[in-house]
């Protein structure tokens, strides 16, 4: 700990006192932090160490100095009195506290509370008052628990908002397989069931040598992949943030220029010998052998956002989605605006399949799944959220439509079966099934892009952490509601008062990450201290009470257990129509339903499955029995894998120009 006592305007000799380590100890505890006394222009501070870069110095008894103007010295006992007076102030204002502990009932300070004012346009209030402090009054254990039996109430209340019923959860999926159907017969639907023109899964005995990159949320992933034929796989990746201002560029050719330079960079560290001697050759122009195939590897592309596919190694951007906007590049062929800027760079790479990235956890998944039963879906559950499984060919019938327009790229239609996209990001946009809080609402009119979306606005990792966040700064504006108002430190265990500080990311949008509410809700340390770590740390909020923190534990598994329960219509929804569960051969790995997940929220959200299944067991038709046959498995990282694979079985086929 670190204690520093100042007299700001003075400068020279000093009176010291000593402050004994019991209560540094003590004070560490209530991490106490007295703001600004301005009328006595004195400032005393007690910095926590966690939120301080300075050291902690070792903890023995620790000096408060005070400095005394040279301009003072030599002054009379009468001009020099007031400033005695006020340091003896500052020292009696340190200590009331330790007075205090042992005095519970006892008058507290009042603290200085500043105003707290949200950056964002919340309307109405956009600026809170400071809260009026409440007269001074006797807090009795009787006052102190209906004040959390308040605070309880309305989080209860909050929660509960988040309540999506069996009943809500079986019509959902009935609207789930309609749209299913809509989606395969026609373009322009809510699910837009993009075909992909993958039409088998692999077996796990696949081998080679290919690339990867991997385009979808924050980060570009490029990736080599050698797949040894047995289940396994070594992969080498690098992994870059995407800059913002590339997210939203101009044009597309800034975007696809950065990723190609990635992909140089890649090769150039991790593939010096295969690169070195692909530069030189086209240096030197020896070109005698020819321009030899082998010498090129394939890439498979995963691209996250909604594509009109129109062959294995060709798709229009439909539209952009988790924060990127590039006009510019929409229908566009994205695969064609990579090509050209790798080419432009002479690298020796050809972009042989695109891929979502539920297509590439599908097909990872199916590579290293145990047993004999291929995957029936990949999903994704993270920053968004989406899925592909395997549909009958049959059942894709606007492939059959878009045939006669000329529309559409060759694909193996032996096998009877093909991927699906299906987007179900944009399932139910119209809000039929859906539930909608007014925190939802507010979220999606401020969003970039409102009314589309909708499921993933109300599932995904890039969206859950503003929807607490809006539920929280509601509860916070309703002045009944003691939500981090612990004005007086004698209601708070800390013996501290609760300051949400006047820039806290609370009050501005996207201010609240969704690891929160894997903190929040795995929380099971005492007092709930992590939490309240976090809500310190990435909150700016100090001292807030176990009761604040309950409160926020509560609304955070509320709006968890909701996306893990809509998660389980989309999931239960397919394996409904998939048919699987009404065969059963007795043979208990043989009828196993596969899933493939991936993504921080299934991999790091403490009980998503868990609530995923408790859904999908009330789902009609799927039920206990059929849950137990329902296995989801984390195909790690499996999109840079998975689209490796597309690149092998689309070389297979020989369908990649
Ligand atoms: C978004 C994209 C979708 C992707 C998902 C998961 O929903 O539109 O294509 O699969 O995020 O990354």
């Amino acid at each position: 700990m670190y204690l520093s006592c100042t007299l700001t305007t003075f400068s020279d000799s000093r009176l010291r006192t000593t402050i004994p380590p019991q209560e540094i100890e003590y004070q560490r505890r209530r991490r106490a932090t007295f703001t600004h006394i301005d009328s006595s222009n004195a400032d005393i501070r007690f910095v926590d160490p966690r939120r301080s870069q300075e050291p902690a110095p070792p903890s023995k008894a620790t000096t408060i100095t005070v400095s005394v103007p040279s301009r003072l010295t030599g002054l009379s006992l009468g001009q020099f009195l007031p400033v005695l007076a006020l340091i003896l102030a500052l020292i009696v204002q340190f200590f009331v506290p330790v007075y205090r502990r042992f005095n519970y009932q006892d008058q507290a300070l009042r603290p200085v509370r500043e105003a707290v004012c949200p950056s964002t346009p919340f309307e109405p209030p956009t600026c809170l008052p400071p809260p009026a402090l409440a007269p001074q009054e006797l807090h009795t254990f009787d006052s102190l628990s209906s004040r959390n039996m308040a605070l309880a109430e309305a989080a209860q209340k909050v929660a509960k908002e988040f309540d999506y019923t069996t009943a809500q959860l079986n019509e959902a999926v009935e609207e789930f397989l309609r749209e299913m159907d809509e989606g395969l017969a026609q373009d322009g639907t809510s699910l837009s069931q993009i075909p992909t023109y993958v039409t088998a899964v692999p077996n796990g005995t696949e081998k080679g040598l290919y690339m990867s990159v991997d385009l979808g949320g924050t980060n570009f992933r490029v990736c080599s992949i050698q797949l040894h034929g047995n289940t396994t796989f070594s992969l080498t990746q690098s992994k870059v943030k995407i800059p913002t201002e590339i997210m939203t560029a101009a044009t597309a050719e800034e975007l696809f220029a950065f990723l190609a330079k990635q992909i140089q960079l890649f090769l150039k560290e991790h593939h010096t010998e295969h690169y070195e001697g692909h530069m030189e050759r086209i240096a030197t122009g020896s070109t005698e052998k020819g321009y030899r195939e082998q010498e090129i590897f394939s890439l498979g592309f995963t691209f996250s956002f909604p594509v009109h596919q129109i062959g294995i190694n060709k798709g229009l951007l439909m539209r952009w989605t988790k924060g990127f906007d590039i006009a510019d590049a929409i229908g566009r062929d994205v695969c064609g605006l990579l090509q050209t800027e790798i080419d432009k760079l002479d690298l020796p790479v050809r972009v042989a399949a695109l891929v979502n990235d539920t297509v590439g956890t599908l097909m990872a998944r199916s590579y290293t799944s145990p047993g004999k039963t291929g995957t029936l879906v990949g999903a994704i559950f993270g920053t968004g959220t989406n899925g592909a499984y395997v549909e009958k060919l049959a059942r894709v019938t606007k492939l059959v439509a878009r045939k006669e327009n000329a529309e559409v790229g060759a694909y193996d239609a032996s096998t009877g079966e093909m991927v699906v996209n299906t987007e179900w990001g944009s399932f139910d946009n119209a809000l039929a099934v859906l539930p909608n809080t007014p925190y939802d609402a507010a979220l999606d009119a401020e969003s970039v892009n409102p009314g589309i979306q909708m499921f993933e606005k109300r599932v995904s990792g890039m969206f859950l952490g503003e929807v607490l966040r809006r539920a929280i700064v509601a509860l916070l504006q309703t002045n009944e509601v003691p939500l981090f108002k612990d004005e007086n430190s004698s209601l708070n265990e800390l013996h501290s008062t609760t300051q949400v500080g006047r820039d806290s990311p609370l009050f501005a949008r996207w201010g609240l990450d969704s690891s929160f509410l894997s903190v929040a809700h795995g929380d099971a340390s005492p007092g709930l201290r992590i939490t309240r770590q976090a809500l310190d740390r990435d909150l700016g909020v100090s001292a807030a009470s176990v009761e604040d923190a309950e409160a926020i534990k509560v609304m955070a598994a509320a709006v968890g257990r909701r996306a893990a329960r809509l998660s389980a219509v989309a999931l239960g929804a397919i394996v409904l129509e998939s048919g699987r569960l009404d065969t059963v051969t007795g043979d208990e790995e043989a009828d196993v339903v596969d899933i493939g997940v991936d993504g921080s929220l299934v991999e790091f959200y403490p009980g998503f499955e868990d609530y995923i299944r408790e859904a999908l067991r009330e789902i009609n038709g799927i039920g206990p029995a059929g849950e137990k046959r329902i296995r989801i498995g984390i195909a790690k990282d499996g999109s840079g894998v998975g689209a490796a694979l597309s690149a092998l079985v689309a070389g297979k086929q020989n369908l990649a120009k």
